[in-house]
């Protein structure tokens, strides 16, 4: 039980990565709070994931709003008292479609949720554990955060920001102790790559899939549980000595 009596948050909780990433850290013992927009889907994963009574806390909260993240990390701390560690996972992909004609809605979805959430995140959870001196942060970024590709340019920036506030926040955390680091996944098995997959080719979403898993050395996509056990990783004390780390899980990719 390597994280009995811990405090994680965790956001986009109720599917894909953030989801198993829940039931790792509940399987180590911790206590989780779930944040996601949705909250039926919370309701279900809690259910899913037979979380036990005392053990979680579900809150339905918009990333993209500051209010709404002041009273995710407000409602963590009136339950559990602190926070041990915080997965700034929630994210979307926006449309697909070259930059001369990507919608002005789609941008601002993408920089609100990818960069604002993140951002605001960070804000309101670092006061937390400022005031501790200590705590462990996972900020989602992505291989698209590393390298381009084409007709996602609005995700691309999102999750390059994401390598730069982890960048920032690591230097001003490390003062009070507290260690902020990325994750940088190759594409992953869910509902978020079916969407860009269709959104790539609506008729061939398939093969784009195959042409993807081709570009991986290790010749698959990835499972949100190669992701959740680098997040224990990164939030457990074996991470003592990592902070400012952009940590690629992507069976190679970045190499190539
Ligand atoms: N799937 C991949 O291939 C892949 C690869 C690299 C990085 N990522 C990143 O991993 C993260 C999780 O992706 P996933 O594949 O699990 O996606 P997903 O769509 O399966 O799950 C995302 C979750 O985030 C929630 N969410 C979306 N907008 C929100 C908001 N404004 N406020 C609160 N919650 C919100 C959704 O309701 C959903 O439960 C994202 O940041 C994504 O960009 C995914």
């Amino acid at each position: 039980m390597k994280f009995a009596e811990k405090i994680v948050v965790i956001t986009g909780a109720a599917a894909g990565i953030g989801k198993e990433t829940v039931k790792a850290f509940a399987n180590e013992g911790a206590n989780v709070v779930l944040v996601d927009l949705h909250e039926e889907a919370l309701q279900a994963t809690a259910k899913e994931l037979q979380l036990k009574e005392g053990q979680y806390l579900l809150v339905q909260a918009d990333v993209s709003q500051e209010a709404q993240v002041q009273r995710y990390v407000a409602l963590a701390k009136e339950q559990f008292g602190r926070i041990d560690v915080f997965f700034n996972n929630a994210g979307v992909e926006g449309v697909v479609q070259p930059i001369t004609n990507y919608p002005s809605e789609s941008l601002d979805l993408v920089i609100d949720v990818n960069i604002k959430g993140v951002f605001y995140g960070l804000k309101h959870v670092l006061r937390v554990m400022q005031e501790q001196k200590s705590g462990s942060i996972i900020n989602m970024s992505s291989i698209a955060g590393l390298k381009g590709s084409p007709n996602v340019s609005a995700y691309i920036a999102s999750k390059h920001a994401v390598v730069g506030l982890t960048k920032a926040t690591a230097i001003e955390a490390a003062a009070f102790g507290v260690r902020v680091n990325a994750v940088n996944p190759s594409p992953v098995n869910t509902r978020m790559m079916r969407s860009l997959e269709a959104g790539f080719a609506p008729e061939h979403a398939e093969q784009v899939k195959e042409q993807l898993t081709a570009t991986i050395p290790l010749g698959r996509y990835g499972e949100s549980d190669d992701v959740a056990n680098a997040v224990l990783y990164l939030a457990s004390e074996q991470a003592n000595f990592i902070t400012g780390v952009i940590f690629p899980i992507d069976g190679g990719l970045s190499a190539t």
